[in-house]
């Protein structure tokens, strides 16, 4: 079982006995503007990659669109079936490695998102994989939207050795501490961003520097599949 897998369905397990999410139910703004960018019509199917506890995707699915969401936490995905029910929502939430999706996933997609998950893989070979496999999910001609933490400037990255280890961490809703296991995460700066995703086929429509609540500094990308 790969260890960043293992820590955030540990960190879900223990939120979600205590009667909390760990993230907020907020939609994301960036994945509210590329929608509106697109004009994407209400009954498109998207899918979402790493989807968490579905804040977006249930925002989404409540507008009007076909969401399938994908995370490879079970916890997660056991919560948002809890919660896309109680909301009488019908998303198709699968668990599966975003660097595997064409295993569990049988359609392509014109409009894929995903926010705050590559950030997490470390490795080169892992961020290759990630973007790979979505180009792989993607039809020609379609749309990925790329959010992740990031200032484009500075680069670091979780030492692997100690990155999941318990340690002791403030929850954004309540402010209440929590002892939770810890996640990976790296930074790339601008130039190695644009770098890996083209190398990955992908072309660049957009990107910038943007905000917001849950990540605070990140760097948004719009990206197109070429048709054939
Ligand atoms: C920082 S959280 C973001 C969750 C959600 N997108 C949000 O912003 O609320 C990253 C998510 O990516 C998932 N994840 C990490 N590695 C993954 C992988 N290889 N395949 C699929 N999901 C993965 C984690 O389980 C976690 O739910």
């Amino acid at each position: 079982m790969k260890k960043y897998y293992h820590a955030y369905n540990e960190r879900y397990k223990k939120i979600h006995q205590e009667g909390l999410l760990w993230f907020s139910n907020k939609p994301t703004p960036e994945v509210i503007n590329w929608v509106d960018y697109h004009h994407i019509s209400l009954g498109e199917n998207l899918c979402e990659i790493g989807c968490g506890e579905g804040r977006d995707a249930l925002f989404l699915a409540k507008k009007g669109f076909n969401i399938t969401a994908v995370d490879i936490a079970e916890e997660a995905i056991r919560k948002c079936r809890v919660l896309s029910a109680v909301k009488g929502l019908k998303i198709a939430w699968v668990v599966s490695d975003a660097l595997q999706l064409c295993e569990k996933l049988s359609n392509n997609y014109n409009w894929i998102y995903s926010v705050g998950t590559l950030h997490m893989l470390i490795k080169d070979e892992d961020r290759r994989g990630f973007l790979n496999s979505v180009y792989s999910l993607l039809k020609p001609g379609g749309k990925f939207l790329l959010v992740n933490m990031g200032d484009g400037e500075s680069e670091r990255s979780t030492d692997l050795s100690t990155a999941f280890e318990l340690q002791e961490r403030g929850h954004m809703g309540t402010g209440r501490k929590f002892e939770v296991a810890g996640t990976s995460y790296r930074a790339v700066n601008w130039d190695n961003h644009i770098k890996e995703l083209t190398d990955a086929g992908f072309v660049i429509d957009k990107m910038f520097n943007t905000e917001n609540r849950e990540y605070s500094k990140c760097m948004t990308v719009y990206l197109n599949k070429e048709e054939k």
